[in-house]
């Protein structure tokens, strides 16, 4: 059975359908459409899915969906620089 989750990604609120057994990196690259997030090892060894949860670096692919509840994610499409010029770390 799913369970509405609402959280803020990337500074919008965004509600979506979440199943028990999902990651949050499957809901970003998912239902919310945020491919930045990319999935390696999917073990939690790579980073590649490294994205910031209350101002913490989280691997989305141990993180589980439900307990995005409430939180601020920030993904790579969040990062912009000043002016809306692309960051550092996304060029
Ligand atoms: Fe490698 Fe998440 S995909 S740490």
């Amino acid at each position: 059975m799913n369970v509405a989750c609402t959280f803020t990604v990337n500074a919008a609120e965004v509600t979506v359908e979440v199943a028990p057994h999902q990651r949050l990196i499957d809901v970003l690259r998912g239902p919310l459409g945020l491919l930045g997030t990319k999935e390696g090892c999917g073990n939690g060894e790579c980073g590649a899915c490294t994205v910031i949860v209350d101002g913490r670096a989280v691997n989305a692919c141990l993180f589980p969906a439900l307990e995005a509840e409430g939180r601020e994610i920030t993904t790579i499409e969040g990062l912009l620089g000043p002016g809306g010029a692309l960051s550092p770390l996304q060029q």
